[in-house]
């Protein structure tokens, strides 16, 4: 397990990306995945939030995470590359709480990675559907990988705070062969059948 986060925003030396690892996260990535998650609310979230949600929805601790993945019964999955991790989601049974990617990772299909695992996971565990709270910079994301919006909603964050954010869900029996769930390879993807699986 790598606790190495990248940080740093790339640049003209910045290597070619090498292929991307999915494995399952362990209370020991929590303070990783706390760093990529601030990182990618302060990088890539900002557009149509507040400064007051920002701050809040990236304030959250490693002991958040650490919570969530055991008395909040969600299960990690962390994306590394070249040994870094550069992305994680959650989930809890159908619901989707978190999809984040670091800034020098982004729109390299890290995320649609993680999502498109998340929805074999609970496909496997006969979720008929996978819901997501969308904060609002991401529901253009989630749009792209075929979940629906529904209503609008306020996502409870720490000090009182609520964040902006829209319902989705996605029917997971209709989207098999669709083109977004098939050709991860084209992005370097590759599934590691080691790691352990995210449903038991
Ligand atoms: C949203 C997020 C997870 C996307 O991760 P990513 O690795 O950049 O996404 P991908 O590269 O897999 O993008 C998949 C597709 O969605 C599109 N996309 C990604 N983010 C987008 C955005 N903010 N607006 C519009 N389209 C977007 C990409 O262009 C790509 O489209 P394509 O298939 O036509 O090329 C990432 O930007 C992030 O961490 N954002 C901040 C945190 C956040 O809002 N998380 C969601 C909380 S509910």
């Amino acid at each position: 397990m790598s606790g190495r986060v990248a940080t740093g925003g790339g640049g003209p030396a910045r290597r070619r990306a090498g292929a991307l690892r999915l494995r399952t996260g362990s209370l020991g990535d929590a303070p990783t995945v706390a760093r990529v998650m601030r990182a990618a609310i302060r990088g890539l979230g900002a557009a149509p939030h507040t400064g007051a949600e920002l701050r809040a929805w990236s304030s959250l601790p490693a002991l958040y995470h650490r919570w969530a993945m055991t008395v909040g019964g969600e299960r990690y999955v962390v994306a590394e590359r070249d040994g870094v991790v550069v992305g994680y989601a959650a989930r809890r049974g159908s619901e989707l709480t978190a999809v984040f990617v670091l800034p020098r990772a982004a729109g390299g299909g890290v995320g649609s990675a993680l999502v498109r695992h998340a929805e074999r996971a609970a496909r496997r565990a006969g979720a008929p559907r996978l819901r997501v709270l969308a904060a609002l910079g991401a529901v253009p994301f989630y749009a792209r990988l075929g979940f629906e919006p529904g209503s609008a909603a306020r996502a409870p964050l720490p000090g009182g705070t609520a964040l902006a954010a829209v319902r989705m869900e996605k029917r997971l029996d209709r989207d098999r062969s669709s083109a977004k769930d098939a050709p991860e390879k084209d992005r370097g993807f590759r599934r590691t059948d080691a790691a352990p699986p995210l449903v038991r």
